[in-house]
């Protein structure tokens, strides 16, 4: 597998937060990385700075070879880099398929499909996530779980070639939650979009991913296969505890 993604000694600081400190990792075309950490650790901040919500302090960010630091946000979606949010962020006042053309009329470089071209596109990321019931509703009146859906909709209609999707399944109940990860599996089959997964729940990622990178306070502290660091003493120590142990 080629590698799609280079991050070198990426580092960022919030007055004295070091939130990442010389971060350094690859993601290849096609793999699925999980992404773990405590709270606070800097897995927002990682996917902020990659896809150009935040500027990085130092360090070299590169798509296939090409340094991206100083493409803004939207560049950056162009050239293929998307992501959900943890918290997620729709235009409340808009109806679903509202929140979702925005994305196929703005989110790819080449492409300028009608409004017509736009809005049937727009439908089939709605009926492929499962939403499309709901196309006519506000965003405002949205549970948790389909807020989640549309911001998978809205990333996902801008075609990228990685994926940063950041907890998910934060807040959902479990019929919701073992949804989510089929949804994401059938995303990987479709798409066949590489993934940065961050997620809390590590069974998940020890089915899903080929690897995981796990930071502690802003430092990488393992990258490997998901045996490899669910057996990580620093991971132990640091996030998982000792049940994982079970995977020794
Ligand atoms: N925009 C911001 N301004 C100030 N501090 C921030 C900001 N974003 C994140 N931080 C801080 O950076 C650290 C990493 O946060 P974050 O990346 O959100 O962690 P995670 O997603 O792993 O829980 C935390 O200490 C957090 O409080
Ligand atoms: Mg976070």
């Amino acid at each position: 597998m080629a590698e799609l993604l280079e991050v070198r000694n990426l580092s960022k600081r919030f007055k004295g937060v070091r939130a990442l400190q010389d971060v350094s990792f690859h993601i290849r075309q096609g793999e699925t990385v999980g992404l773990i950490g405590p709270n606070g650790a800097g897995k927002s901040t990682l996917v902020n700075v990659l896809c150009g919500q935040l500027q990085h302090d130092a360090g070299d960010i590169m798509l296939e070879g090409t340094d991206f630091s100083g493409m803004r946000s939207h560049q950056r979606c162009h050239i293929g880099l998307s992501r959900t949010y943890q918290i997620p962020r729709p235009f409340p006042d808009l109806v679903v398929l509202y929140n979702v053309i925005p994305s196929v009329l703005c989110g790819r470089k080449d492409s300028s499909p009608n409004l017509e071209e736009a809005t049937k596109e727009a439908l089939y990321y709605l009926e492929f996530v499962g939403l499309s019931d709901k196309q006519h509703t506000e965003a405002r009146d949205l549970t948790i779980y389909e807020l989640r859906l549309l911001e998978l909709a809205r990333a996902l209609a801008t075609k990228p070639r990685l994926l940063f999707v950041d907890e998910v399944m934060a807040g959902l109940n479990p019929g919701e939650t073992d949804k989510a990860v089929e949804l994401m599996s059938s995303i990987k089959q479709t798409f066949g979009v590489t993934i940065c997964w961050i997620e809390h729940v590590m069974s998940v990622l020890m089915e899903a991913a080929q690897r995981i990178i796990a930071l502690d306070r802003g430092i990488k502290i393992a990258d490997g296969t998901p045996e490899e660091v669910a057996n990580d003493q620093k991971v132990i120590e640091a996030y998982l505890g000792s049940e994982w142990r079970q995977y020794a």
